[in-house]
């Protein structure tokens, strides 16, 4: 049975198949064409955490499969009163894919251990498939194929949404800058760090220009963590460990002046919520390189992509 986590079990062939299947999924949306290929078919989609784009994109996508998604937050069910195991094993029963944003990668592990459906990470501490696979298909999109991308850059912290983006394009071949002081410690995989780094395509350097030389791509997400802020104001007992953070960081922001002095034709992207001023700037979203809205939108033409590959079915 397949399951998508953390793209260590997909290879190269995978991950160039469900490019190929998403942007034929995208080619019919635009020609006006139905792919209803899952009627009667339902994804449970199951939430720890909260999001905007994740729900909606599995959600609509799902919809135009032809099939139905049902929404499940683990606050409002019964998964707080009884075992994990035991809760997730009758949640399977109901769905043909389980969809499921983790708090620990382990219970996304352990969900997929059953082998009852296919199990996809849709964002743990650790890994994030479908933000990755979506990138994959918006940068093959505008450099007119994913051949033709050479070099992206990893600008910020070290993360669940780095570590899938830098092994999918460590297996593509793309050359992957890591401009990042520091890696967020509950995401550290060594085993994927080893396969992405035996790939001979991964390169960790804090020096900005050379890293950004060439760049097709800079990539960014969050390093401030929103649980400092409260009415938009620094809390008091955060104040102390946000000006560290703004001090290691900020030299790594991603700005207008970054793209426009070191790498001119490099597209911007952020796989959102963007937190501005922050990790990126007003000037950088609404720069002519920024491909931002398309990226979120290709979450829904990927993550399609993904459910039919994940059931075997062909477009
Ligand atoms: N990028 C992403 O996963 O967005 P959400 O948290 O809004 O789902």
């Amino acid at each position: 049975m397949r399951h998508l986590i953390s793209l260590k079990e997909q290879s190269k062939e995978d991950i160039l198949t469900m490019l190929t299947m998403a942007i034929r999924l995208k080619e019919k949306r635009s020609a006006g064409e139905l792919t209803n290929l899952l009627p009667n078919q339902t994804l449970i989609m199951l939430f720890q955490k909260t999001s905007t784009r994740t729900r909606l994109s599995f959600e609509a996508g799902m919809t135009e499969l032809g099939g139905h998604a049902i929404f499940l937050d683990s606050r409002t069910s019964q998964f707080s009163l009884t075992d994990f195991g035991d809760e997730i094993q009758a949640v399977m029963r109901y769905g043909a894919v389980l969809m499921f944003r983790a708090k620990k990668a382990e219970d996304v592990v352990r969900a997929a251990g059953f082998n009852k459906i296919p199990v996809i990470d849709a964002c743990s501490e650790k890994y994030h498939p479908a933000q990755a696979l979506s990138d994959i298909l918006t940068m093959a999109e505008h450099s007119s194929g994913i051949e033709n991308v050479k070099k992206i850059v990893w600008m910020g912290i070290e993360n669940n949404v780095s570590n899938t983006l830098i092994l999918a394009c460590a297996k593509l071949g793309i050359k992957v800058y890591i401009v990042a002081p520091e890696v967020n410690e509950p995401s550290i995989d060594p085993e994927l760090n080893r396969m992405a780094d035996e790939t001979g395509n991964v390169v960790r350097a804090l020096n900005i220009a050379e890293a950004m030389k060439d760049a097709d791509y800079v990539h960014t997400d969050t390093w401030m963590d929103m649980e400092y802020f409260e009415d938009g104001k620094v809390k008091p007992g955060f104040q102390k460990i946000y000006e560290e953070r703004k001090a290691k960081f900020m030299p790594y922001q991603v700005s207008a002046k970054l793209i426009d002095t070191y790498a001119p034709a490099c597209k911007i992207m952020h796989c959102m919520p963007c937190h501005i001023g922050y990790e990126i700037t007003r000037d950088a979203i609404d720069h002519k390189n920024a491909v931002i809205f398309n990226q979120a939108e290709n979450r829904m033409h990927m993550q399609k992509a993904m459910i039919l590959w994940l059931l075997n079915k062909e477009i």
